[in-house]
């Protein structure tokens, strides 16, 4: 009993400290972004076969993924093992408006991906990614 306790409050801190350190939680969603952009690239390319479903339900999760990560960028959160740039805190204006379009931009591609029209899936595709990108860019350190 007392060794179990001992389990449950060590994952207990465990957890707490994961969820004090707003870096990894976003590079996290970030992680998540990756596999499911990447999945979707692939049935958008054809290196494997489109199922309309399957992209559909992606399509579905990127646009929930769109929503998180921006909560885990509080100020002098820009310190360690971060590819942050200070502009997101010295222009939050300009940083707010990547953020606007890449969630309209995932959105929009949710609808389309409904359609199964596969050259209209794979022109929104592309100006998602093209949203990411010019988040990068100005905000991301390489
Ligand atoms: C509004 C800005 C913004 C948008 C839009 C954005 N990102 Fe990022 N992304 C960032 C920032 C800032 C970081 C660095 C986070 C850190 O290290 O603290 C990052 C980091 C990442 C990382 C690295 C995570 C790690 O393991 O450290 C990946 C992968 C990534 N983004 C993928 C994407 C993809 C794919 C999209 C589009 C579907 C996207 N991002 C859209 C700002 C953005």
């Amino acid at each position: 009993m007392k060794k179990m306790l001992m389990a449950s409050l060590a994952l207990l801190l465990a957890g707490q400290a994961f969820a004090a350190d707003p870096i990894s939680q976003r590079q996290q969603v970030f992680k998540q972004y990756k596999t499911t952009v990447g999945a979707m690239g692939k049935m958008v390319k054809g290196d494997t076969p489109y199922d309309k479903e399957a992209f559909a339900k992606l399509a579905s999760q990127l646009e929930q993924l769109s929503q998180q990560p921006w909560q885990y960028f509080p100020a002098g959160s820009d310190a360690g093992k971060t590819g942050a740039r200070p502009e997101i805190w010295s222009k939050p204006a300009d940083w707010q408006k990547v953020i606007d379009n890449h969630k309209a931009a995932t959105a929009k591609l949710k609808q389309v991906a409904q359609t199964g029209d596969l050259d209209a899936i794979r022109k929104q595709f592309a100006e998602t990614n093209q949203t990411c990108k010019a988040c990068h860019k100005d905000f991301r350190k390489d």
